[in-house]
């Protein structure tokens, strides 16, 4: 091999491979000095990686100005090497780092292929009654059990717009696993969100609790329901859409950034012009469709047996699960 094509691959393994810890402070970064990264941890950008995964428009409204925004985004995509194509390998490795939350469900378990991911938004959409937040309350106790028995040892952050969080309901469902109740209760960061600005907001503090509280899972329940009282009717589609769509991009970043599970509800909606199959679909339009990563559909059977599916999955078969909702939670 002549020097210069060994150059040549040198040069390209090294774009390839991750240069600096995602974890690094802010103020590491090229053209960062301590005012302005003590601007930059004030609105929750703590690390390199926290820059690397912002919108140029949301670091220019701290800064004041977009061009040394982009500086500082390109400064922290460089160090971490994000701005370099990867390999397909590299790409398998890291899809294996992803860590799993069982549903308790092990039929949807198995269909999930092994459970709720992390680095991943996983909406819920159903008809009202048919187990969304029943899901997530479930999610909640199950994050927090040991790895060997499907959690992930960590907390839960609960953000509820409609007001339908029981902690009556979380007792039951940890005493079922096994676990203390009040430790459960407390292991679970709840928060109502009044509308969809505070809904915003409280995601955006929920980012800087993540890592501080030790949480690897995000719920927002039900994520559209404000958005859809506030913005109305088809005059106000367009705000509401490019407001929701921050919404779902600020979430997918938590969850990438941070190694956590977000799970979201959805509503459905009647679609007037279907005659055959399934009159129902997801509220929210593209924006859930394309911003959530995985899609779980619930609909009610007889009773208390409830039907889960996946559906616009990038890798999960098309299959149908059954499960119960009973006192002791979600069970197959
Ligand atoms: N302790 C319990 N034991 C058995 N079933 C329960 C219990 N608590 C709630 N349920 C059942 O769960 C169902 C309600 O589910 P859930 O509240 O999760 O619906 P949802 O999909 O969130 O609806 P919405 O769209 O209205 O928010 C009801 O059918 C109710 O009977
Ligand atoms: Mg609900």
């Amino acid at each position: 091999m002549t020097s210069k094509k060994k150059k040549q691959e040198a040069e390209a393994a090294a774009q390839v491979a991750v240069q600096a810890s995602p974890e690094l402070d802010v103020e590491e970064l090229e053209g960062v000095g301590r005012v302005t990264g003590a601007r930059l941890k004030e609105r929750g950008y703590y690390t390199v990686h926290d820059v690397a995964f912002a919108s140029v428009k949301e670091l220019a409204e701290i800064l004041g100005n977009e061009e040394r925004a982009q500086q500082i985004i390109n400064a922290a995509r460089k160090m971490l090497g994000l701005n370099a194509f990867i390999t397909a390998l590299e790409v398998y490795d890291r899809r294996k780092k992803v860590r799993r939350i069982s549903t308790g469900i092990k039929a949807l378990d198995e269909l999930l292929g092994g459970g709720i991911e992390t680095k991943a938004v996983t909406e819920i959409a159903g008809e009202f009654g048919s187990g969304k937040t029943q899901l997530c309350h479930q999610l909640a106790v199950m994050v927090q059990l040991p790895e060997d028995r499907g959690g992930l040892n960590a907390k839960a952050i609960y953000i509820d717009t409609e007001n339908t969080f029981r902690p009556e309901r979380i007792v039951q469902i940890a005493k079922a696993r096994g676990l203390d109740p009040d430790e459960a209760l407390r292991n679970i960061l709840y928060a109502r969100a009044y509308s969809s600005d505070h809904q915003m907001l409280l995601v955006e503090q929920a980012k800087s609790m993540v890592k501080r509280q030790g949480a690897s899972l995000l719920i927002v329940d039900c994520v559209i329901a404000h958005f859809r009282a506030e913005y109305p009717g088809r005059e106000n589609l367009a705000e509401r859409q490019q407001k929701l769509n921050k919404h779902v991009a600020d979430l997918l970043r938590i969850a990438d950034a941070y190694d956590v599970a977000v799970v979201i509800t959805n509503q459905v909606m009647a679609q007037p012009d279907v005659f055959f199959g399934n009159p129902l679909r997801p509220a929210g339009g593209n924006i859930l469709a394309h911003g959530a990563t995985y899609r779980i559909w619930l609909r009610k059977s007889k009773e208390n047996i409830r039907i889960a599916k996946i559906f616009d999955s990038p890798y999960h078969p098309e299959g149908e699960v059954s499960f119960r909702i009973t006192e002791e939670g979600l069970v197959d």
